[in-house]
C-alpha cells in the first residue's frame, strides 16, 4: 500500500461475503451484486474441495461468524437495552436492514459505516429500496485515519448519540491488518466507547492457533489474499490467553471468546467435521455480569 491509510483494495471481498449472505437466505434482494455472483461462482471449486477433503470451508466459517454475531447483537439489544449500533466495514452486510426491520418502533438507531466508495454504494442501494432514515444511516469511516473527517474519533463525536448504550461491530476486517495497526484501532475504539453508558465491541477473529490443521492451510493461503487485497493479512494471537491480554492492553475491561462449537444445536449454524477456526469476540469497556 503506497498510502498507509488506503485499504480500499480490501473492498471487493465484500461482494463475495455479500453473495454468501444472499445464497443462504440471510440477505435482502436489493443488496445482491453481479460482482458477488461472479466471485461466488469462481470460488466454488475451492469451497467444494475443502468440504469434500476436510469437511470444512470458508463459506461455513463465514456463516458461523455471521450468525453468532447476529445472536450476540440481538441479545445486547433485547437484554441490555443497547439502542445504538455502528457496523464498521459494513460492506453489503444485510444486518442493518434486518435489525432495523426486526426492532422497528423500538428506538434502535443503526449506523452502517465503510470507506467512502463502499459507503456510497450502500447508501445508494438502501436509499433506492426506501430503507434509509434518521434511524438507519450510512456514513463514511476509515479506521486507519486520525484527525480527518472520516477518522473514528471525528465520526463518533459527530454522528453518535453519547446518551445511548452503544455496540460496534466489525466483521471480516481485522485480519487484513498487522497487529500494531489493528491494536491501534482497538485502543482508539475502547477510548471512544468509554463515553457511552455501555460500550460493546463485537468482532470475528481468525487466530494463529498452530495446533489447528486449517490454520496451517490458511497460513499458506493468506499471502495470496494479501496480494489480491493489497493488505497485510495476518492471523492474530497464538492462544486464547493472548486474546484476553491483547484486548485488556487495548483498554477493554472484559472479553468473551465465542466458539462456534458451543452454538451447535443451539443456533441454526452450519457444522464442520474439524474444529472451527473462527472466533467471535465480545469486548466491553465496562464489565457486564
Ligand atoms: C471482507 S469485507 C466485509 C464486509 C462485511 N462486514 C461482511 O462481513 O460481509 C471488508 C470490508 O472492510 C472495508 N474496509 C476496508 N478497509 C477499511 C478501513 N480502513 N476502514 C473501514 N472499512 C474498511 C471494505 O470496504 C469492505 O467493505
Amino acid at each position: 500500500m503506497a498510502d498507509d491509510t488506503d485499504s480500499s483494495g480490501i473492498s471487493f471481498t465484500a461482494f463475495y461475503t455479500g453473495e454468501v449472505w444472499q445464497r443462504h437466505g440471510l440477505s435482502v434482494p436489493f443488496l445482491s451484486s453481479v460482482q458477488g455472483r461472479r466471485l461466488y461462482i469462481a470460488g466454488r471449486p475451492v469451497e467444494w474441495l475443502g468440504k469434500w477433503l476436510i469437511g470444512a470451508n470458508n463459506e461455513i466459517l463465514l456463516l458461523q461468524r455471521h450468525l453468532i454475531i447476529d445472536d450476540i447483537v440481538r441479545r445486547a439489544i433485547r437484554d441490555e437495552g443497547v439502542t445504538q449500533i455502528v457496523e464498521i466495514a459494513c460492506g453489503l452486510s444485510p444486518r442493518g436492514t434486518r435489525f432495523s426491520r426486526e426492532f422497528a418502533g423500538k428506538g434502535l438507531v443503526y449506523i452502517e459505516a465503510d470507506l467512502p466508495g463502499m459507503a456510497a454504494r450502500k447508501r445508494h442501494l438502501l436509499e433506492k429500496a426506501g430503507e434509509l432514515g434518521s434511524a438507519h444511516r450510512v456514513i463514511d469511516i476509515n479506521i486507519l485515519e486520525q484527525g480527518t473527517t472520516d477518522a473514528l474519533e471525528t465520526v463518533f463525536a459527530r454522528d453518535l448519540d453519547p446518551a445511548r448504550k452503544t455496540l460496534v461491530i466489525t466483521e471480516g476486517l481485522i485480519n487484513y491488518f498487522d497487529y500494531a495497526t489493528i491494536h491501534g484501532f482497538w485502543t482508539r475504539l475502547a477510548n471512544c466507547l468509554r463515553a457511552f453508558p455501555a460500550g460493546i465491541y463485537v468482532s470475528d477473529l481468525y487466530p494463529n492457533f498452530h495446533w489447528h490443521r486449517f490454520v496451517r492451510i490458511a497460513d499458506r493461503l493468506k499471502s495470496g489474499l494479501a496480494i489480491a487485497t493489497r493488505s497485510h493479512v495476518t492471523l492474530h494471537f497464538d492462544t486464547e490467553a493472548d486474546i484476553h491480554d491483547g484486548f485488556r492492553a487495548a483498554g477493554f475491561a472484559q472479553t468473551r471468546v465465542h466458539l462456534p462449537e458451543s452454538y451447535y444445536g443451539v443456533l441454526e449454524i452450519p457444522e464442520q467435521r474439524i474444529p472451527s477456526i473462527v472466533r467471535v469476540l465480545e469486548n466491553r469497556v465496562k464489565p457486564h455480569q
